[in-house]
């Protein structure tokens, strides 16, 4: 028989309550819910359980306040913590955040040393590396989820714009998880069309930009909190290719030492992750003026996480 997997979720918010019921869904694994808030995780846990029947699953899905019920998890995933809200970028959450991550990380690498961690909470690149700090865990144990949300909104631009299948689209986006990301046209393609010889120079630049705008956009409707079906979506994504060994080639903030020139900072880059973690990172051929968007992006990261007080 298969191995079950155990896949605690911290923060029973709107990215985390939708990540269990897709991990459930996807039949991932058994998933432990936990929150600060007494009574959220029970709850929601409860009402996802009693889905079961209709949805056919057979994981269990348990809430909790108490770390001891998350022992010995092998996947771990963080999006406790605020949400930005209109006018608010996302560096402006990073010390209430960087508190929470730091407590969360500590408490929950003391019951599951060994897990895979995966970092959701923003400004994510600066708090996954709080996240590692904090967890004591190896740089293949722990990535943050940012670009396979940035390039799977670039994917659907490009889906809408040509009229072609989201399925047949392939999109690359690198760096940070802020306006300063940098979407690959070179590097995108429609059933391996290149970008650049299916679209405009200018009409691919509106694209980019709407990405690198893509979550503020949604905070602007939503008003009181930000995106989280297609944040679940990603995160559940890097969860099965971990659980399944899939070993999909995804854009996330992993830890960078010299990859891109880049040292001691976690960043968005291709990375191949699997049942070992982050098993491989890809250096891409890039343009000058490429690399000279992604070292912008990477000097916002040390500056980002230069600010910190944890
Ligand atoms: P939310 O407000 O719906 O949920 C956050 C949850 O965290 C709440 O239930 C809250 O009680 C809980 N929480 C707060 N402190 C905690 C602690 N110390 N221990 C355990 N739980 C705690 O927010 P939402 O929409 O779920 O977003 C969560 C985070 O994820 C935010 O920081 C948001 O900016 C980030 N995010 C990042 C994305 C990315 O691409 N990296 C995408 C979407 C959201
Ligand atoms: C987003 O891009 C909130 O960072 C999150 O939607």
């Amino acid at each position: 028989m298969n191995k079950r997997w155990k896949i605690t979720i911290v923060g029973a918010g709107h990215v985390g309550a939708t990540t269990a019921q897709l991990c459930a869904y996807k039949k991932l694994g058994n998933v432990v819910l936990i929150d600060v808030v007494e009574g959220i995780p029970q709850g929601k846990a409860l009402d996802l359980m009693e889905s079961a029947p209709l949805e056919n699953f057979d994981m269990r899905v348990t809430g909790t306040n108490d770390y001891a019920d998350t022992k010995d998890s092998d996947i771990v995933v963080i999006t406790a913590g605020l949400p930005r809200k209109p006018g608010m970028t996302r560096e402006d959450l990073r010390d209430v955040n960087a508190g929470i991550v730091k407590d969360v990380a500590e408490k929950v690498s003391a019951h599951s040393p060994n897990c895979f961690m995966i970092v959701v909470t923003n400004p994510v690149d600066t708090m996954t590396w709080v996240a590692m700090k904090y967890a004591k865990l190896a740089k293949n144990r722990v990535v943050g989820m940012a670009g396979v949300l940035d390039a799977t909104r670039f994917r659907h631009f490009i889906s809408l714009e040509l009229g072609v299948s989201h399925g047949d689209v392939q999109a690359m986006v690198l760096g940070l998880h802020g306006e300063d990301m940098v979407p690959l046209p070179s590097h995108s393609s429609v059933s391996g069309i290149p970008l650049p010889e299916l679209m405009s120079k200018e009409r691919i630049a509106d694209l980019c930009k709407r990405t690198q705008d893509g979550g503020a956009e949604i905070v602007k409707y939503l008003k009181t909190g930000s995106a989280y079906y297609a944040p679940a979506s990603s995160v559940a994504q890097m969860v099965e290719s971990v659980v399944r060994d899939k070993k999909r080639v995804l854009p996330c903030p992993v830890y960078l030492e010299g990859e891109y020139g880049l040292n001691g900072i976690f960043m968005g880059v291709p990375c191949v992750l699997g049942m070992n973690g982050v098993e491989k990172i890809i250096e891409l051929e890039m343009t000058g003026e490429e690399k000279a968007l992604l070292n912008k992006s990477a000097d916002g990261v040390k500056k980002s996480v230069s600010q910190l007080k944890v």
